[in-house]
């Protein structure tokens, strides 16, 4: 089987240094070693009423960060889902496949429908199935995401793997989430138990993209800790989800695994670490937010090169979507 990688990201505002650690600079090094596709799940993103003129710009945006990241059309496929009409096709046909009961154990659904599940949307509760045409409508064998996408994952496994027995056909691969380093799972600067999202009301619990260096030490400075200093082994860190958090945040952002990053400031408190690791970021983080400015001076440019990525996922996806309706005898 070839290697193939497939993600996506939802164009909602800004990239966060969850995004950034959790999946786009794991997708930047696979970008390297075979073939990719990437896209913006414009379709996921409706879900929850969008004010149409924002979702547009955050769709141009959104492709801007991608590329300023590191993304290099050139080398991955780089699209909008909704300009490949075949994933809504299959996801239609994988309704059939999915059972509600799967549905009702999404942890995901569940979080962001809240108290009023009876007021969500139908495509909230839908969207995992979506999710799975994504990734199985091009045989993805690969899919770097992070620890919040890992149940859905598992869950297009499951429909490919009964859509296959149902049909007696050999047409969809099983997909590999890919979820590791240090930052799977990114965690709020104000609240170590809770996941860095965008849909936190506290621009303080996040780092995006294009904080400005000021913003980046001050939020950095007025994260969470506690008082004690940092200790020699990862052991130390049990119970002190906040300072884990920014020891996997360094370690990301370097490369390192979290134990050396700890044995280099092990005793040192956090007024020595928030420092290093503010400076860190806005290190890293500055040539990024550069290349953003100047990629989104060219909006024609970025819908160009959308384009031409969906002509060649198209081309890609459409095998499959045959296969799947002639298995189904349509
Ligand atoms: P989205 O747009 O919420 O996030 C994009 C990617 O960023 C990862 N991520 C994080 N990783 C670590 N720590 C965090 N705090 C954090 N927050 C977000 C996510 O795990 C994801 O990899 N449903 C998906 C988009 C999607 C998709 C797909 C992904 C649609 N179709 C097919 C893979 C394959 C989502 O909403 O991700």
């Amino acid at each position: 089987m070839t290697k193939r990688t497939v993600s996506g990201i939802q164009p909602t505002g800004n990239l966060h240094l969850g995004n950034y650690l959790g999946a786009i600079r794991r997708w930047v090094k696979m970008q390297d070693e075979g073939e990719c596709l990437f896209f913006l799940a414009d379709l996921h993103a409706i879900t929850v009423h969008n004010d149409p003129a924002l979702l547009t710009a955050n769709i141009r945006e959104m492709a801007a960060a991608l590329i300023a990241c590191g993304i290099d059309p050139d080398k991955a496929t780089l699209f909008r889902q909704r300009q490949v009409p075949a994933h809504v096709e299959l996801c239609w046909l994988l309704n059939g496949t999915a059972r509600i009961g799967w549905l009702n154990r999404m942890t995901q659904f569940k979080e962001k429908s809240g108290k009023n599940r009876e007021g969500a949307s139908i495509g909230l509760y839908a969207y995992p199935v979506l999710q799975a045409a994504d990734v199985l409508l091009y045989n993805a064998t690969h899919v770097p995401v992070g620890e919040d996408q890992k149940q859905h994952l598992e869950l297009a496994r499951d429909i490919a793997t009964k859509f296959n027995a149902d049909f007696g056909v050999n047409l969809f691969t099983l997909p590999e989430p890919i979820i590791g380093g240090p930052a799977a799972r990114v965690m709020s600067l104000r609240e170590g138990t809770a996941k860095m999202s965008k849909s936190d009301p506290s621009d303080m619990s996040r780092i995006n993209l294009t904080d400005d260096a000021d913003t980046i030490m001050s939020k950095i400075r007025k994260a969470k800790t506690d008082p004690d200093p940092l200790p020699e082994t990862m052991e130390g860190l049990e119970g002190r989800p906040e300072a884990r958090n920014l020891i996997g945040i360094y370690a990301g952002m370097t490369d390192e695994t979290p134990a050396g990053v700890l044995a280099r400031f092990a005793g040192q408190g956090f007024g020595q670490f928030k420092p290093a690791l503010g400076e860190l970021l806005v290190e890293k983080l500055r040539p990024i937010s550069k290349r953003l400015v100047a990629l989104k001076q060219d909006p024609l440019e970025l819908d160009a090169i959308l384009l031409k990525g969906a002509e060649k996922a198209r081309a890609l996806a459409a095998p499959t979507l045959a296969g799947a309706y002639q298995a189904m005898g349509l």
